[in-house]
């Protein structure tokens, strides 16, 4: 089938790459120049594990092509894929500028009929807005042509976007005509080889159902994240009782982590979007606003350990950040706890030593104006001097660390753990004080 994929980002270009791989003609569109120049010459503009090998693969076979020329793009697929970026208004609804462009785009510049299909994630009658923005396109233009919209919310992960997109564990489609159905079953019918993945729903429900399900993954972080306070209060472990709760197959152990909170491209923005949906049909969403409300003062409780084991005022300290991106294997540092850290230092004065395996680049474009933010070749040297570690991501790397090594390099022996990563008999054993989230502090004893 031949595609335009409308927004070459991580949705965009993850998509884009796996549907050419199966065998599809598809054209990345995008208002970036720079992004498109970049992919034209072999370049990837994000991290995403096994993406880069994809897209050149499928560049290179000639059925994955790159433009920002709009009436091309337009010109070329039958399916339209808006995958543009739906940020957060001010008012924390969801802003559809991005999402209304694209389909002008497709207004102005479609032939023949069209299947628009919304991949971003947009509230709940996003899909007949586009549908008038198009219409009135093509009465400004005097004519009348077919076309079909669509919602194909997307579930993919970043950091197993490819994986995720390969073998997905739904479909949902949201269709309420039979031509454009049978379009998007065509399509998809090569990812549920084995069983029948596809939900086919209205396109209300579906695009509700991505709400739904970023906002049900928040509320049990923040659920978790509540429960460790109080498990720190109480003395109690909170790894003991997240392993004893999700022993119940009710429950399960996905989405149980304690920690720093979320942040990313999506759960933040989607729970304050799904309120504003709310509240426009005069409707408070308790839950979520609690879950936002939990999360964001989540974010400061490595800073207020900290402080309150060292004192507020930080001048003259500087301290070691291991992990700058939102979670493991992305680049990606949109509303990264690493964010409100890094700030939080720096206002008391501190300077900080940063190492991220994979976020450097995107560090230093958001921190590279800022003299206090050293940014370290490896985990062990972003130690020296420092008087404390501090661990915002989990990434594998820092899963197993020389014990001895950090408190030979930390001037004091401290570690403040924003993802439980370590057992604190072996920290406090190895000489260093530990502070993790939901789990009694531990004075280093040995060595
Ligand atoms: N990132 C994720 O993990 C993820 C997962 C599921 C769903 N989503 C949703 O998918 C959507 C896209 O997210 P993303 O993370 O890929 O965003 P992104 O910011 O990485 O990419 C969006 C791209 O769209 C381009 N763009 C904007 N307006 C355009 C236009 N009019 N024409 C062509 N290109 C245009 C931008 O230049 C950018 O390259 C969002 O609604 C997001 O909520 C994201």
């Amino acid at each position: 089938m031949k595609i335009t994929i409308i927004g070459t980002g991580y949705v965009g270009l993850v998509s884009g790459a796996c549907l050419a791989d199966i065998g599809n003609d598809v054209l990345c569109l995008d208002v970036d120049a720079n992004k498109i120049r970049m992919l034209e010459a072999g370049g990837i503009p994000i991290y995403e594990p096994g993406l880069e090998g994809l897209v050149k693969h499928n560049a290179a076979a000639g059925r994955l092509r790159f433009t920002t020329d709009v009436e091309k793009a337009v010109e070329f697929g039958i399916l339209q894929f808006i995958a543009v970026g739906t940020p957060p208004d001010e008012d924390g609804s969801a802003d559809l500028r991005h999402v209304l462009a694209a389909a002008r785009s497709v207004g102005r510049n479609m032939r023949d009929y069209k299947v628009v299909v919304d991949k971003s994630t947009v509230p709940v009658g996003t899909a007949d807005r586009v549908r008038e923005t198009i219409a009135e396109e093509l009465k400004a233009r005097g004519v009348d042509l077919p076309f079909s919209v669509v919602s194909n919310p997307e579930f993919l992960k970043e950091g197993a976007a490819v994986e995720d997109f390969m073998k997905p564990d739904r479909v949902v489609i949201g269709a309420d005509d039979e031509r454009a159905t049978r379009i998007m079953r065509a399509l998809y019918a090569p990812f549920q080889r084995n069983h029948e993945r596809m939900l086919v729903m209205d396109v209300r429900s579906a695009e509700l159902t991505k709400y739904a399900a970023n906002a049900m993954l928040a509320t049990r972080i923040s659920f978790m994240n509540e429960l460790a306070n109080l498990a720190e209060r109480l003395g109690a472990n909170i790894e003991d009782v997240r392993r004893g709760i999700g022993s119940d197959p009710r429950i399960g152990y996905h989405f149980l982590y304690p920690g720093c909170g979320y942040g990313g491209s999506c759960f933040p923005k989607d729970v304050k979007a799904l309120q504003r949906t709310a509240l426009a049909q005069g409707m408070e969403l308790k839950v979520m606003h609690a879950v936002e409300a939990v999360n964001d003062a989540q974010k400061e409780r490595l800073v207020q350990k900290l402080t309150a084991r060292l004192g507020e005022k930080l001048d003259n300290r500087s301290f070691a950040l291991w992990g700058l991106a939102f979670k493991p294997n992305t680049d990606d540092m949109r509303e990264a706890p690493s964010r409100i850290v890094i700030d939080r230092l720096l206002e008391r004065g501190a300077a900080v030593r940063v190492y991220d395996p994979v976020a450097m680049k995107e560090g230093r474009r958001i921190y590279g104006g800022e003299a206090r933010v050293h940014f370290a070749e490896t985990p062990m040297s972003a130690l020296e001097g420092c008087d404390a570690l501090i661990i915002v991501t989990e990434w594998k790397e820092f899963r197993s660390p020389d014990f001895a090594g950090i408190k030979q390099r930390l001037k004091q022996p401290l570690i403040f753990d924003g993802r439980n990563l370590y057992d604190p008999k072996m920290v406090s054993d190895a000489g260093l004080e530990y502070f993790s989230i939901g789990r009694q502090a531990s004075e280093g004893t040995g060595a």
